[in-house]
């Protein structure tokens, strides 16, 4: 395991550039251990609570199988069915369940909720995405690019569409590590101000570049990542229509992707709408890695549940 200087994982903000890099490396290594049949037990006894208030397939099976391989448990608990659905607040179920368990893993709408949570819990808590954050995707996606490309360093991931959660952990963590990000947003949808600012103040440290510019076409020049989310996130269902209108010039197809390099490699997070943020030739041709990247999220995630329960360095 990696030694974390953080109690807490909500946006990546919290690890430093060295330690965003040696989880991407130590989860590499979990997953060559994986599939050569091996999965050291580096959690055995210990209890992840799992708190989702949105839908989840990568997020809850990855965590909860990842628990086990682990040696450990990962427990489902619904936001719903929990005291907490029905008003008790996030401060008392913070104590409560600190006491039971060794770490909690929340998918939620507010970021707020989840600074709370960890605020109050003396576990380590998770960010299993919020409105604002997806920072264990963050780490998979980065983990597929250091096996796609052995380095961080002078590759260009452009993100074309919503400046949403997966945006902005993209960028928090593409800064850290030294990555060139740009983000093709339109106007009105592009990512948080201060997102940005903070991202760009990691960079000035990293040697990375990140950018937010409106032209999809210009920005994959030289693309050797091409990533792109749905245009409507959970939450957002009602504003589907005119979402559909103000991302329409903003599909990744063959169109789009003549710019980036021959060997470019297509991301998503998933799930996808095949015909609306990228045709099902991209997503489903040769040069897509969407189903690399979602199998890192267990691997990923391994690393860091077992840098931040597993204690000191073994
Ligand atoms: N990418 C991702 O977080 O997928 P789920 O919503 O299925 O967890
Ligand atoms: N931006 C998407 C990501 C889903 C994994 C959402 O928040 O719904």
């Amino acid at each position: 395991p990696v030694k974390l200087n953080t109690k807490d994982v909500l946006s990546l903000e919290e690890l430093s550039s060295e330690e965003v890099v040696a989880l991407v490396q130590y989860a590499v290594e979990l997953k060559q251990l994986h599939l050569s049949g091996q999965n050291p037990p580096l959690l055995e006894g210990k209890v992840l609570g799992m708190i989702f208030d949105k839908s989840s397939t990568r997020t809850r099976v990855s965590f909860e199988a990842g628990m086990l391989q682990l040696g450990g448990h990962g427990m489902f608990l619904s936001g719903k069915e929990l005291q907490l659905g029905r008003g008790e607040t996030v401060e008392d179920t913070a104590k409560v369940l600190s006491q039971y368990i060794d770490a909690i893993m929340i998918r939620t709408f507010e970021h707020e909720k989840v600074a709370e949570l960890a605020k109050h819990a003396t576990i380590p808590i998770i960010n299993g995405l919020t409105d604002g954050h997806h920072p264990c995707q963050a780490l998979a996606d980065l983990m597929t690019v250091y096996e796609e490309k052995g380095t961080f360093h002078g590759v260009k991931l452009v993100y074309v569409g919503d400046g949403n959660n997966v945006c902005h952990s993209l960028l928090i963590g593409g800064a850290k590590v030294g990555l060139h990000v740009t983000a093709a947003c339109p106007a009105g949808y592009q990512p948080s101000e201060e997102v940005v600012r903070t991202a760009q103040a990691i960079a000035a440290g990293t040697g990375a570049v990140i950018e937010v510019v409106e032209d999809p076409a210009l920005a994959v020049q030289g693309a050797d990542f091409i990533y792109t989310d749905v245009w409507t996130s959970m939450g957002q269902e009602e504003e589907t229509k005119q979402r559909l209108a103000a991302f329409a010039s903003y599909q990744v197809n063959d169109t789009l992707v003549q710019a980036a390099q021959p060997d470019y490699k297509f991301l998503h997070c998933l799930p996808a709408h095949r015909g609306e943020e990228v045709t099902a030739a991209i997503i489903d041709g040769p040069q897509s890695v969407v189903f690399q990247q979602a199998g890192n999220r267990l691997h990923a995630q391994k690393a860091l549940l077992a840098s931040l329960l597993a204690g000191e360095t073994i």
